[in-house]
């Protein structure tokens, strides 16, 4: 049985509103071949089917339907670069060249985005030919949703944006619009693949890979007319839960042949599925280690059952001690990833991508990247990130985080290579290429993300993983041309300017009054969100800051401590290894220091901690002021009931900031005994 449950919400359209739109659809145009991308091209046109090319102001096509160049109004056509679009603007057309039906989508997207920048900066774009290429093949979203309500994660495990848009009532829904209008915000973005179900695997959840299929398959279908593949996650015990076999060791023949004819029954339900997503032998799921086996025995056997079909296993190193004894200095889980995987380089099939946290911990608002990214060269790689914001302020913090993803990407792990160019597989290892993968935030609430600004979030991780040189500023332009397309221009000029103050900085204000210098959590145990200093101090879970009367902070030099510095390539490692060079917002991750212990501003970390969680809850004023600005706008420029949950959500920070500072700093100021020099109050 399926359930309906449409909600009776007017669902806020995102970065696509019909203003955003409009000025193409008003063009003459004409949309060439047929496919399940162009078809939508045509239907956000209006596009006749048979309308001519000879008149059209806008044409869109894939470059294979293209017999000549004279049959789309040019010259000649430009070399369209493999998986993206070329933009070919004349003095009376503009023609966009798909390297295939989704490319060709993907770049009538960019032209309404090209369309809405211009009216933002108010420089039009010329004449001329621009190319534009995906760096990263892989772009995917990963959706942490249960189909049944789980009894202690909920619908969507970290979901912050109220139910799932696929499941409701322990079934898929029957009602997939809002999956449509997904599709098409991501499409618009460059995301190319969507993982449907949690990377916990839990009973309900492993049957979508046998007598759930159906319903894959219509997931899959409203995603196919928007160039996007899906992918299951699967449990490894499968062969066992649903096989009915005694076993799921990867060497055993008859696990093999189980997966094989699923991966068969898979792709006859659905001929362009993506592949497996899998978590293994991380936080209670099963995995090869029950049988004595490596996790490239693991990944190897799933990737030989999809090979036939050209699907790929995105495998998670993920994988760490979670039930740690807290006396236990020695053990580190931020070495766990590294420990497991690098030994395993150049083993793993080439239809196996080896998904990788962006940190060593579990997506911190501060953490170094993880060096895994640096030791695998023989190996795809995936970078995963988390837009969900499980540890940025769950989507009641304003944490726009692209500033914080460019950095990663951007970051030259060995010195030389970029992380975007090491999972693009152009960085020089040799192998070839993965991609960048992210938790979504998104669910049926109203606005999506709970809080509207957390759009930008998702947006940007598209546009991200499509090209990591953006800038952070520019794709918060992008996002707010697109956002507030319908906006008088000189109301638009005015949201402009606001929301870079309220946004620009969020993430780095965020990390001020929450746990200081890279040592992470101190978080509510269980939910994660809210201050708990203590709350992970004596659990079982690898997470301690180790604060007592003298000092705080991890030692993971390779000198005294867990030798996790050593995991990284020069420069790295040495410049991790000491407290001289280590960068203050990393200190305590790396080192247990003195609380009287000089920081490269000259401030001791214990009046640091002090003055930054208090000047960053006053630096809230800003934003709140900010937003205030725009009070005129609401009903106009801004919808009443997006200002409404923006308000609601800035008290709400502003209450759990307050909480976050007077928590953080008595604390200190009860383990250290020493006085805050500015005077301010410690409770
Ligand atoms: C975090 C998160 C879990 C999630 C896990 C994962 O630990 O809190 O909910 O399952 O990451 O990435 O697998």
């Amino acid at each position: 049985m399926t359930h309906d449950n449409a909600v009776a919400v007017t669902v806020h359209p995102a970065w696509l509103p019909d203003a955003a739109l409009a000025p193409l659809r008003e063009l003459p145009s004409a949309v060439l071949g047929s496919g399940p991308c162009l078809d939508t091209a045509r239907a956000e046109l209006g596009a006749s089917p048979s309308a001519s090319t000879a008149d059209a102001a806008l044409v869109v096509a894939a470059v294979s339907d293209v017999g000549s160049p004279a049959s789309v109004g040019l010259t000649q056509l430009p070399e369209v670069p493999a998986g993206g679009h070329a933009i070919v603007r004349t003095a009376d057309r503009t023609v966009v060249l798909g390297a295939d039906g989704p490319a060709a989508l993907r770049g009538l997207y960019a032209v309404v985005r090209e369309v809405a920048v211009a009216r933002l900066s108010g420089v039009a774009p010329g004449p001329g030919t621009v190319l534009s290429a995906p760096e990263q093949p892989l772009r995917m979203l990963d959706h942490w949703d249960n189909v049944a309500v789980h009894p202690v994660m909920g619908q969507v495990e970290r979901g912050y944006s109220g139910g799932s848009i696929f499941y409701a009532d322990g079934e898929v829904r029957a009602d997939l619009t809002r999956v449509r209008d997904y599709a098409r915000l991501l499409a618009a973005t460059g995301v190319e693949a969507v993982g449907i179900n949690n990377v916990n695997v839990h009973a309900r959840e492993a049957r979508l890979l046998t007598d759930g299929l159906g319903d894959v398959a219509r997931i899959a279908d409203v995603f196919r007319g928007y160039g996007i593949r899906i992918f299951l996650s699967v449990s490894f015990a499968s062969p066992r839960l649903l096989g009915g076999l005694d076993s799921a060791d990867p060497l055993d023949p008859d696990v093999a042949a189980w997966w094989a004819s699923a991966a068969d029954r898979v792709y006859a339900a659905v001929p362009d599925f993506g592949g497996f997503l899998v978590k293994a032998d991380s936080e209670g799921q099963p995995g090869p280690f029950a049988y004595g086996r490596s996790h490239a025995d693991g990944a190897n056997m799933l990737a030989a059952a999809l090979r036939p079909h050209g699907g790929t296993v995105l495998w998670r190193a993920f994988v760490y001690n979670h039930r740690q004894d807290w006396r236990d200095r020695r053990t580190d889980r931020a070495r766990a990833a590294y420990d497991h995987f690098a030994p395993l380089d150049g083993t793993f099939d080439d239809n196996v991508v080896l998904q990788v946290k962006h940190g060593p911990m579990d997506f911190q608002v501060r953490e170094p990247l993880s060096p895994v990214l640096a030791a695998m060269p023989r190996t795809r790689l995936a970078l995963e990130l988390q837009v969900t914001q499980e540890y940025t302020g769950q989507q009641r913090h304003v944490c726009y985080l692209a500033p914080a993803w460019r950095e990663y990407l951007g970051f030259r792990l060995d010195g030389a290579r970029s992380v975007a160019s090491i999972v693009a597989g152009a960085g020089g290892g040799g192998a070839p290429a993965g991609g960048v993968a992210a938790v979504s935030n998104v669910g049926d609430d109203e606005f999506w993300t709970g809080h509207p600004l957390a759009q930008a979030n998702l947006y940007a991780f598209g546009r991200l993983a499509w090209d990591s040189t953006l800038t952070a500023e520019d794709v918060l332009d992008e996002w707010i041309a697109l956002t507030f397309a319908g906006a008088a221009g000189p109301d638009l000029a005015r949201v402009r300017p606001a929301l870079h103050e309220v946004m620009d900085g969020s993430c780095q204000r965020y990390e001020g009054y929450t746990a200081p210098l890279g040592v992470g959590f101190m978080v509510t145990p269980g939910t994660h969100g809210g201050p708990s200093v203590d709350g992970y101090e004596y659990s079982p879970w690898g997470t301690y800051h180790f604060a007592d009367r003298d000092g705080i902070g991890v030692d993971r030099s390779s000198a005294t401590g867990t030798g996790f510095a050593g995991q990284f390539p020069s420069p790295w490692r040495e410049t991790y290894e000491s407290v001289e060079t280590c960068p203050d917002e990393l200190l305590l991750f790396f080192h247990h220091v003195p609380y009287s212990h000089v920081l490269g501003s000259g401030k001791t970390v214990v009046q640091h901690i002090y003055d930054s969680r208090a000047d960053a809850v006053e630096g809230l004023g800003g934003v709140e002021a900010a937003w205030e600005s725009l009070a005129d706008l609401v009903g106009s420029a801004v919808p009443v009931a997006f200002d409404a949950r923006v308000r609601e959500r800035l008290d709400g920070q502003r209450a759990s900031a307050v909480e976050w500072r007077d928590q953080v700093r008595s604390y200190f100021w009860r383990k250290s005994g020493v006085k805050d020099a500015s005077g301010r109050v410690v409770y």
